[in-house]
């Protein structure tokens, strides 16, 4: 299957994260030294996908900022002979043409910050990436569930098992047939309450949809919350064509959360050849202090 075009819903408030977002998208929160939406452009490019399309908000333009030229840094850079930092500047930001941005005028939710981005997705399978959920994996999630989507043919959302007390904070899977790798998906429900939660497995922000899904959105019921949720329209589609949770390979971090931003910068700092050993013995020093 071809996923050409993925999309960034980037139009949500940050709340958890003011005062920090109150001018500065949350996508651009960097871990180590580079902002959340730019690795998830780099894990949609790494899958193959060659149109990214931002559903953005009010505040959002440091994020078109970042994907364009900065022509004084640039220079600046280039007389001071940085070429390795002019190289990763340049090399971060698509070619002219690839990128594409609309706004959702209201956060609505993410079902429809989604259908915000029809008509330019098209009739065609896309990618749905929300940049708050970062991944450490060898093989880039996305490529992992492009790579499902070709076997099954049909839709994939990006799975892990979570534990029961927080299915609340998440949609989760009814399971059908399932070989530990791909559950095929037999029903979706948003944020269940733990009690009557159909399982422990839950869908994180990577999602391979068929275009049909934004007839369903295009309905705009409300769901959970009163906002226009993607579970609901994704669950419509369930029966009518293949639909399958992908147990990914890797360590999902939910940035969108202090906790799990802080274990990103972590996790992703002890992957920097630079940075490994500074960062483990300082992790190693702070241990000690705290088992006293
Ligand atoms: P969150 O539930 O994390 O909401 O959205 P949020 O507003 O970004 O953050 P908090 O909870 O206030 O701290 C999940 C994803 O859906 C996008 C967000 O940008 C994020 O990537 N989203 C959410 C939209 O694009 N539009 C919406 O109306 C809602």
């Amino acid at each position: 299957m071809r996923v050409r075009k993925a999309v960034f819903p980037v139009g949500g408030l940050g709340t958890r994260f003011l005062p920090a977002t109150k001018a500065l998208p949350k996508e651009m929160l960097p871990i180590v030294d580079k902002p959340l939406i730019q690795y998830a452009v780099e894990e949609a490019a790494a899958a193959g996908v060659e149109e990214f399309i931002f559903v953005t908000g009010r505040g959002k333009a440091a994020i078109e900022d970042h994907f364009d030229h900065s022509y004084e840094l640039e220079d600046l850079l280039s007389s001071r002979d940085k070429r390795s930092e002019l190289d990763a500047l340049r090399a971060a930001i698509p070619d002219a043409g690839q990128v594409a941005y609309t706004r959702q005028q209201e956060p609505l939710g993410l079902g429809h910050a989604v259908w915000c981005a029809r008509n330019l997705v098209g009739d065609e399978p896309f990618a749905v990436l929300l940049a708050d959920d970062l991944i450490l994996a060898d093989t880039p999630c996305l490529k992992q569930m492009v790579d499902a989507a070709t076997e099954t043919k049909g839709n994939v959302v990006a799975v892990m098992d979570v534990s029961r007390e927080h299915t609340a904070r998440y949609g989760i899977l009814d399971v059908g047939r399932d070989d530990g790798h791909l559950a095929e998906v037999r029903g979706l429900v948003e944020k269940p309450d733990p009690a009557v939660a159909p399982s422990t497995l839950s869908v994180i922000g990577r999602y391979i949809l068929m275009p049909e899904v934004f007839d369903h959105l295009g309905k705009m019921e409300p769901g959970a919350g009163g906002e226009i949720q993607l579970t609901d329209a994704m669950a419509k589609m369930i029966g009518t064509q293949p639909f399958h949770g992908l147990r990914f390979e890797g360590e999902r971090f939910d940035c969108g959360d202090k906790l799990g931003f802080l274990q990103a910068t972590v996790a992703f700092g002890l992957a920097r050849d630079d940075l490994r050993e500074g960062l483990g013995d300082f992790l190693l020093s702070i241990t000690k202090d705290l088992q006293k």
